[in-house]
């Protein structure tokens, strides 16, 4: 049969709240045009992120019942430790109550002025907690992941080469860590592939430069590497995630990507003393070294969760669900990063509202008209988020004007998801009648949360 099937069945619904195109203009005006200022109930699809949004699974929800709550030496927490471990391979878990409290802790020991954290791209809270500790966070994404038209396997890649004369240049002693994301987020959710990771892995072995994978989507990226690389055909998710971790000194996860949780996180280490000092700063700012900043039932729906997702049949869904929308798009001849990846369709602001100059944020006004039109809410990902001013005050942009539409885990239907196409294919005909933005007030930094906008 050709028809990929959700692998689930709805046992618990939510309801969706419908409005009127009319609704949305006054709602999106009050919103001072910024959907990160909407209500949720105001949105009918919500594609703001894949983050802590999944549907957890009756099993989930069963191990929530039997979560243990001790302060210390909890049951849960070496149920999800036995998990943890099995996947990644790492002696010390350090539970968190999400990624960016793993980056705050870990960045705090290995990071400071002067120092490099070096990637194929950051996620911008590790990159901003690189950046807090005074440390410097570099990117080198391969040349195919530039081009948002160009359709290449693994787009998520470091460029190794480019690594290389950077460590040579700055010295050695300078680069205190790499960080390898997979999938890519920031890159447009693109894999990175083994053999990346393995040369990845020599080059800092070389250069005695401990290198860590921020393991968010790992079974998603693992998945890839099943369907794109050669050799890995008939290996399971598991075999193909331990291999990854195998390369590693450690880990970084936010749980609310790749294990359906709603709230959770961890760090995995080789080496004793750094996971020595890692646990120190966990007991002052998170919790207790056996639940970090969760409760029993949070690690619980983790160690359940993680084995969920390693199953073949949801990660075929979930990557074919995600190609189904950008064949769609296709039809048309709509704009986005090619090829689909894991979690997300990144629609091409730049070309799709090619009309609309960079400086009045074509990213904003694609996301805004994709909310007006259907009630469909995405995140800007350009010009607002990572747009800088010159002296002049004139804007410097990001190399993309980005919409990314992030599909949550289990949660909607194939015909949430045509619903989708149908308001992306309705916006792109009628593109030219929508206007650019202009900011009227925006915070010093991460501006495009609170930011507000006036149509130019
Ligand atoms: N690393 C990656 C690759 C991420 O995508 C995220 C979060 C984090 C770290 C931080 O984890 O949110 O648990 O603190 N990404 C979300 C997103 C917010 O929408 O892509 P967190």
């Amino acid at each position: 049969m050709n028809t990929i099937i959700e692998p689930f069945k709805i046992k618990t619904v939510e309801p969706i709240y419908f409005t009127t195109r009319d609704e949305r203009a006054h709602i999106l005006r009050q919103a001072h045009y910024n959907p990160f200022l909407i209500k949720a109930r105001d949105v009918i699809i919500d594609l703001l992120t894949d983050s802590g949004t999944s549907a957890m699974s009756s099993e989930q929800w069963a191990g929530v019942m039997r979560g243990d709550e001790s302060y210390a030496g909890s049951d849960s927490f070496f149920r999800f430790e036995e998990v943890v471990k099995q996947i990644t391979g790492m002696p010390f878990i350090i539970p968190t109550h999400q990624g960016r409290a793993s980056e705050k802790i870990l960045f705090t020991i290995v990071g400071g002025i002067g120092k490099y954290v070096l990637s194929n791209t950051l996620f911008d809270t590790t990159r901003a907690n690189v950046e807090f500790s005074g440390a410097e966070g570099v990117d080198f994404r391969c040349t195919e992941g530039m081009d948002p038209a160009l359709d290449a396997p693994f787009k998520g890649n470091l460029d190794i080469s480019a690594l290389q004369s950077f460590i040579v240049d700055k010295g050695i002693a300078d680069s205190s860590m790499v960080m390898l994301t997979v999938t890519n987020n920031s890159g447009g959710g693109q894999p990175v592939s083994m053999r990346n990771i393995r040369e990845v892995s020599a080059l800092c072995k070389q250069y005695q430069i401990p290198l860590f994978i921020d393991a968010s989507r790992f079974a998603e990226n693992a998945y890839f590497i099943k369907l794109r690389e050669a050799g890995y055909e008939t290996k399971s998710i598991l075999e193909i995630a331990q291999e990854m971790f195998s390369h590693t000194d450690g880990c970084i996860m936010s749980a609310k990507k790749d294990a359906f949780a709603n709230i959770g996180g961890f760090i995995g280490i080789r080496d004793e003393q750094l996971a020595e000092k890692c646990k120190n700063l966990l007991i002052m700012t998170e919790g207790f070294l056996t639940y970090g900043g969760l409760a029993g039932r949070d690690l619980e729906a983790i160690a359940i969760g993680l084995r969920e997702v390693m199953e073949e049949d949801y990660l075929t869904y979930r990557i074919r669900s995600i190609k189904y929308i950008g064949d769609k798009l296709d039809v048309f001849g709509i704009p986005y990063i090619k090829p689909t990846g894991g979690h997300a369709v990144y629609l091409d602001a730049k070309r799709f509202m090619d009309h609309i100059p960079v400086c009045q944020y074509p990213g904003q006004a694609l996301s805004n008209a994709l909310y007006l039109e259907g009630g469909i809410r995405g995140v800007e990902i350009g010009s607002v988020m990572f747009g800088k001013y010159a002296i002049d005050g004139s804007l410097i942009p990001p190399s993309m004007e980005l919409v990314r539409l992030a599909i949550p885990r289990r949660v909607y239907t194939q015909s949430h998801i045509d619903y989708v196409a149908e308001v992306i294919v309705e916006v792109y005909k009628k593109r030219r009648e929508f206007n650019g933005y202009q900011i009227i007030f925006e915070s010093p930094s991460l501006r495009h949360f609170t930011a507000r906008f006036d149509p130019v």
